[in-house]
């Protein structure tokens, strides 16, 4: 019987970012987001599935910080874009909504990755119409190459390469989620 390891084997181009450089992009991430709701109760809105390990680190690291947010709550919203392999077209499908009410928390919304913008801006759109107190929208990674609208994105945790990235949560036919850094695949992969 193979390992997953095994698996992935002969995959991996590159790798972009370190486990230990994604961390440190966390950290700031939250020391930003525990500032600036500070003393204020907090919805932290992860995006499924790529944002599954954003959000719990980040919820975590808020956690570690003094004089951070008075309450965190995590919840999750499941979304499928559509599009060919590599990119999304914007059509949306919501699979699992919230199951925290949105009006008048703070909510900051929690994506993996940001290439043309259209998921993220459905998603704002969709919440910000439940009347928010506060909607923020947090990114680990941005690739603005091809940004087809203008979303806000008020914290950006690391810079993206124009490539198609797996690991940390993004996946390439739902593989790779579980690789704990950042990776460019190998072009053969694509073709299989
Ligand atoms: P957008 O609508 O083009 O901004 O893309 C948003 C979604 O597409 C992300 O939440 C990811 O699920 C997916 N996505 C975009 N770029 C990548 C990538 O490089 N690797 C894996 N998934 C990606």
């Amino acid at each position: 019987m193979s390992t997953v390891s095994e698996t992935y084997e002969g995959t991996i181009e590159r790798e972009i970012y370190s486990a230990p450089q994604i961390a440190g992009a966390i950290e700031q991430l939250a020391a930003r987001i525990a500032a600036d709701f500070a003393g204020q109760p907090l919805l932290l809105l992860g995006v499924l599935k790529g944002a599954l390990y954003v959000v719990t680190d980040l919820a975590r690291a808020i956690a570690r910080i003094s004089d951070g947010p008075s309450e965190v709550i995590v919840d999750f919203i499941c979304v499928s874009s559509y599009g060919n392999q590599t990119r999304s077209s914007g059509e949306v499908r919501m699979l699992k909504d919230t199951t925290e009410t949105v009006t008048g928390r703070n909510v900051v919304i929690v994506e993996d990755i940001v290439d043309n913008g259209l998921t993220l801006e459905y998603l704002h759109a969709l919440l910000a119409e439940r009347k928010p107190a506060r909607l923020s929208t947090c990114v680990l990674f941005d690739k603005p190459y091809h940004r087809r609208v203008d979303v806000p994105i008020d914290y950006v945790g690391l810079q993206c390469p124009d490539e198609f990235v797996v690991g940390y949560g993004l996946d390439y036919q739902e593989l790779f989620r579980n690789l704990p850094y950042l990776a460019q695949l190998q072009p053969w992969v694509f073709s299989t």
